[in-house]
Parts: C-alpha cells; sequence; structure tokens
C-alpha cells in the first residue's frame, strides 16, 4: 500500500482522532483551563508516538508546555521543523454557537469545534502524514523534528525564551507551519506575508469611585465617555491612523506587489457576505486585499465600563477599559509602536481623567522567500493535489513564530495552510472542511517527499 492509499483507507479513524482532540477545551489564555490544555500535550504527545515518531516528549515552558518531537532518519536529508499550536482560542460568545464548541459535530463536510481549523485540525494532518509513512514506507524521507506550542492565542510569551535557550534541539533547514487558509477548495494559495501585532490594555481613571449621576453629573468628566473620545481621535473617517509617527517604518508596497495583489481571485460581493457588512470600510487609496494584509490596522477588540447589566443605573463610573490591538507590517516594531501609542494616548488624554496603557503582548510581521527549494517543494505538492498551481498571498492575520525562526535560527518558514476563509476562526461555529483535512495529510505527504 503506498501512503496516499493509506490515507484513504484510514479517513474514517483520522477523522475520529481529531474529533477527541477537540473534545480538550485548550483555551490558553483561561486559567480554569490549564490543566485542559496539559492533557492536550499529552494526548498529542501520546500520538505523536504511536504515528511512529522515535521522540516525543511534553517539554516545560514558563507557561503552557510544549510538545517537542523527532524523528531522525537520514543524516544527509534535510531537516523539516514542523510547527503548530494545540491551544484553541476562548469560545466565547457562547450563545452563538449552533452546537457545542467542545463536542465537535459533522455537518455534510464540515467538522464544527473551537480549534477545528486553528489549528488542532491543520496540526493533526502533519501527524497522520507521518504515521502514513511510517506504515507504508517505514519512515518519512526527511528529518523531521516537531514544535507544537500552547500558548500561541495567548501572544507566545514563552516561546521565544524556549527558541532561544534550544537553539541546537530546534536546528533544521526549513520550517513549516500548517495554520493558514487557501482561498478556496479549488484554489489553492501560500502565504508569503503575514501581519505583527501590538496589544495594549488602556484604563482610565476619572473619580476615585462611582459617583451618582445627578448629583455630579455635568461637572466630573465620565472616564467612558473620555475614553470614547480618545479612541475616536486614533482615526480619520477615511481609517488613517492619526498617531503621529505610526507609519513612519511601513514598508510600502511596491507597484509590482500591488500588481501581484491585484491578480488574487477575490470576488468583493462573496467577501461582503462572508463578512456579514453592508459595504467595506477602510483606506480608500487601498483595495480590500491590500487593506486587509499589507497594511496596519488599529481596532477596540473590547471595551467595558460602567453599569451593563440589565435594566438603567444611573452611575457615573470611576473607571473605563479598552483592548486595543494594532496590526503591523513590515518593517513596523511592535515594541517601538507600543511606546508610540501609550506616549500618544497619554498626550491627549484630558487633564480631568488619569489614563494608564498596559502592553498586552506583540509580534513580529514576517515576509517569507519565495524563491527558495522548500517553496518550490510546496508549490509542486499544492499542484499535485489539487490539480492547480497556488497563487502567493499574504495573510492579515499574525504567527509571530516566523519572525522568531528567521531571527533565531536562521529559517525560512514555509505557510502551507489548509483552511478556508470561511472557517469562523476566533467565532462562534468555528469549523475545519472534512475534504481538507484529508487534502491537506496528501499534500504534505507530497511536500515530504518533493523535498
Ligand atoms: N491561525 C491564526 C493566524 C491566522 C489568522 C492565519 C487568520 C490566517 C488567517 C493564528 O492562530 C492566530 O490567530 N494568531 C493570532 C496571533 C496573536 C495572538 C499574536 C492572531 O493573529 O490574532
Ligand atoms: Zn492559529
Amino acid at each position: 500500500m503506498n501512503s496516499k492509499n493509506y490515507v484513504s483507507a484510514h479517513q474514517d479513524q483520522f477523522l475520529s482522532e481529531l474529533k477527541d482532540f477537540l473534545r480538550i477545551p485548550s483555551v490558553s489564555t483561561q486559567e480554569k483551563h490549564k490543566d485542559d490544555v496539559l492533557r492536550a500535550a499529552q494526548w498529542l504527545r501520546d500520538r505523536l508516538l504511536d504515528a511512529g515518531v522515535g521522540r516525543a516528549e511534553v517539554l516545560e515552558t514558563a507557561g503552557h508546555p510544549v510538545v517537542y518531537a523527532e524523528w531522525m532518519v537520514n543524516e544527509d536529508a534535510p531537516t523539516v521543523l514542523v510547527y503548530g499550536h494545540y491551544d484553541v482560542q476562548p469560545p466565547d460568545p457562547l450563545d452563538e454557537w449552533r452546537t457545542p464548541p467542545f463536542e465537535p459535530t459533522q455537518e455534510g463536510d464540515d467538522l464544527f469545534a473551537r480549534g477545528a481549523s486553528d489549528d488542532k485540525g491543520q496540526l493533526y494532518a502533519h501527524v497522520k502524514a507521518l504515521e502514513a509513512f511510517h506504515e507504508t514506507e517505514g519512515a518519512p524521507p526527511v528529518n523531521v523534528k516537531c514544535i507544537f506550542e500552547g500558548e500561541e492565542e495567548m501572544g507566545s510569551p514563552s516561546l521565544e525564551p524556549f527558541i532561544a535557550a534550544h537553539q541546537d534541539l530546534l536546528a533544521a533547514d526549513v520550517a513549516v507551519i500548517s495554520d493558514t487558509h487557501i482561498l478556496g477548495q479549488e484554489t489553492p494559495s501560500i502565504v508569503y506575508g503575514l501581519r505583527g501585532l501590538a496589544y495594549v490594555e488602556v484604563t482610565v481613571t476619572g473619580p476615585s469611585g462611582d459617583l451618582h449621576s445627578g448629583h455630579y453629573g455635568g461637572a466630573v468628566h465620565n472616564p467612558i465617555n473620555a475614553l470614547c473620545a480618545i479612541i475616536a481621535d486614533l482615526q480619520d473617517k477615511n481609517g488613517h491612523i492619526t498617531i503621529p509617527g505610526f507609519y513612519d517604518d511601513v514598508r510600502e508596497l511596491t507597484p509590482e506587489e500591488r500588481e501581484e495583489l491585484a491578480k488574487v481571485p477575490f470576488d468583493r460581493e462573496a467577501w461582503l457576505k462572508e463578512a456579514g457588512v453592508p459595504t467595506d470600510w477602510g483606506e480608500p487609496e487601498y483595495t480590500i486585499v491590500e487593506r486587509t494584509s499589507a497594511r496596519p490596522t488599529l481596532d477596540v477588540n473590547g471595551i467595558w465600563g460602567g453599569y451593563i447589566e440589565p435594566g438603567a443605573k444611573t452611575v457615573l463610573p470611576s473607571k473605563a477599559h479598552a483592548k486595543i490591538s494594532m496590526r503591523l507590517v513590515p518593517d513596523q516594531d511592535p515594541e517601538t509602536i507600543t511606546e508610540l501609542v501609550a506616549e500618544h494616548l497619554k498626550a491627549i488624554a484630558p487633564p480631568t481623567v488619569d489614563l494608564e496603557v498596559e502592553s498586552l503582548h506583540g509580534g513580529d510581521g514576517a515576509i517569507v522567500d519565495r524563491e527558495s527549494p522548500a517553496m518550490q517543494a510546496a508549490v509542486d505538492a499544492y499542484a499535485a493535489t489539487f490539480g492547480r498551481e497556488p497563487v502567493f498571498t499574504r495573510e492579515g492575520g499574525s504567527i509571530p513564530v516566523v519572525a522568531a525562526f528567521q531571527n533565531y535560527l536562521g529559517l525560512e518558514t514555509i505557510l502551507i495552510g489548509f483552511g478556508l476563509p470561511d472557517d469562523n476562526l476566533h467565532a462562534p461555529n468555528e469549523k475545519f472542511n472534512i475534504s481538507m483535512f484529508y487534502k491537506g495529510i496528501e499534500t504534505l505527504i507530497h511536500f515530504y517527499k518533493n523535498l
């Protein structure tokens, strides 16, 4: 039996294992799920051992553990470092899920569950590709190392130190990550650019305690009103960010890049429908594809304060809070941007309130080499599975480890993703297309062989 037949013959078993993985609520940002995160790591280690990988272990970090595995088959063969993350986003808001987030549910060709696409399903395709080699050819044609992280969705606080401290262990020739999506089931694509991120939490304090809004209202500045005015000031009507210096380091798109991005198949009506919006918004001088991948952003991710329970309460609150994140593009530095934003927020805060900024996390964006032999191996692998050459795209999301691999290990990454644009990442009703799971395994088998 060849590896491709092995995959076809074991589809049901692979799917049922993926469901087991998805039942573990490994939400990294919530303390109450700490044991579940560990359980997911141990489960993954055991499946790697089952797949025939020689060495697999759960390694401690300052936070959630890393699952490390190694299958060295031939000194002269190239070594691939596979990265994935076994943690997931919180499932909230729960009442918008049509099926329970941690009870994987099959509907047609889709599997609904938190983490189905991001990133458990895509990560598990790698484990099953390795198993297929083990069961049919004894071993993969290249050396494989795996590093599976449990803190990606919280900004990978422990990963950089882990990579810095384990440079020899992680030494490889190329890194591979399946944590992105292709353009459509019939339209394979490879991501060559990712955005970075700077994330802050802002707290505005007005009076030292909550006040009666009738007794004091009109003479005490309400911190929620003040915060809203501050936020409204950060962007103009066309979506340009007004923080001085914010765009200074932005690497502008070259005319050639713009021409290339214009060739990426894009259906505006379908995009509006997918996003569920009446029309688009943002910098009018850039296309939607450019705005969502090669331009920086500023978004409020959460805002709260005052009375938010049912009914009315006439309160003049003491505090207002907002979580604000900025997607960055090469060559914006997350730390520089965080400082710039913090200074600007303090500068524009009125003297009637106190404003504090806490940095939550950041990550570098990245552009990867499109000319390498490994990239060609990926192009050929998609072409073999999908019968069509992939196009190159840039992605608006962030995978900060790509820059960390470049900086610490001198490794280029191949982003060989199998998600679809409507997978509802980080949202209710996340799903993974089941055919994409199997095609992903097949593509990875081709990729390893091509290498
Ligand atoms: N898989 C995503 C990255 C991604 C998003 C790829 C959308 C393709 C399309 C990844 O798990 C993710 O969500 N990353 C975070 C990183 C952040 C917490 C530093 C993100 O982009 O918000
Ligand atoms: Zn992910």
